[in-house]
């Protein structure tokens, strides 16, 4: 069976350089089985585009480098076969983050602003004794920390988000979930009022359009629809505390 022949429109642009202007380029690729979009933008840059700027390191939708638009909807490049796309897949950055060039897009910066803004550690309730006895953890608690810590911050959540793409200091999906993660942990000092202070106005839970794309997107099928109700509910609770 002859290969199918694949086109790729890319978007390019070097903000670095003044002279360069965003537009698309396009590729042609004969399709290889089991071929992921890793393996065809790697060729491109191996046999026809040296210059090409996009990032991956893990390979396996771990490290979360991959993050990009493919065909309008934001996804892990090393998780999508080309066998599950059309002939021709249009490739442009992940909005919402600083493009560095062409593909590539600086998540780290927003991710590292976000966790400064909600406060994304363990506030202890003590200082740290060693020689404490461990202590215990409801399973099924354990097991919805867990749930949350799963994010690999890819970014593709508040790519879809319609709210961080005009609102910078929205803390988007990836930081509500972060939030409930701390929330809902035991060892964490923060009360309902300190956090009701965090994600109760503009750039937290009620900033929330509710069209919900984070949810359709995310590569790890987090549970994002779940995160916003309990934040919801845990700000109304407390704000209904606040005035009895
Ligand atoms: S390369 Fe690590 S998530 Fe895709």
């Amino acid at each position: 069976m002859t290969a199918r022949k694949l086109t790729f429109e890319i978007f390019r642009y070097n903000p670095e350089d003044p002279e360069s202007k965003p537009h698309m380029q396009e590729f042609t690729l004969a399709e290889e089985p089991y071929m992921t979009l890793f393996r065809a933008l790697n060729m491109i840059r191996e046999e026809q585009d040296t210059g090409l700027q996009f990032d991956f390191s893990c390979r396996s939708a771990v490290c979360g480098s991959c993050g990009m638009m493919v065909n309008g909807r934001p996804t892990l490049a090393c998780k999508t076969l080309t066998s599950d796309l059309a002939d021709t897949v249009r490739l442009h950055p992940l909005p919402a983050f600083k493009l560095i060039g062409d593909l590539s897009v600086d998540t780290g910066t927003w991710f590292r602003a976000m966790a400064e803004q909600v406060g994304a550690w363990v506030h202890e309730r003590a200082p740290f004794d060693p020689k404490a006895v461990e202590e215990p953890m409801d399973d099924e608690l354990a097991a919805a920390i867990y749930e949350s810590d799963r994010c690999i911050e890819c970014g593709c959540c508040v790519a879809s988000c319609g709210v961080a793409n005009v609102r910078p200091g929205f803390v988007a999906p990836a930081g509500m979930n972060r939030i409930a993660r701390f929330m809902m942990d035991p060892r964490d000092a923060r009360s309902d009022t300190d956090w009701f202070d965090v994600v109760s106005n503009d750039d937290g839970v009620f900033g929330c359009i509710g069209l919900m794309a984070c949810h359709d997107v995310c590569p790890k099928e987090l549970p994002l629809l779940e995160v916003y109700a309990y934040l919801r509910r845990r700000a109304l609770g407390t704000a209904f505390l606040k005035k009895a």
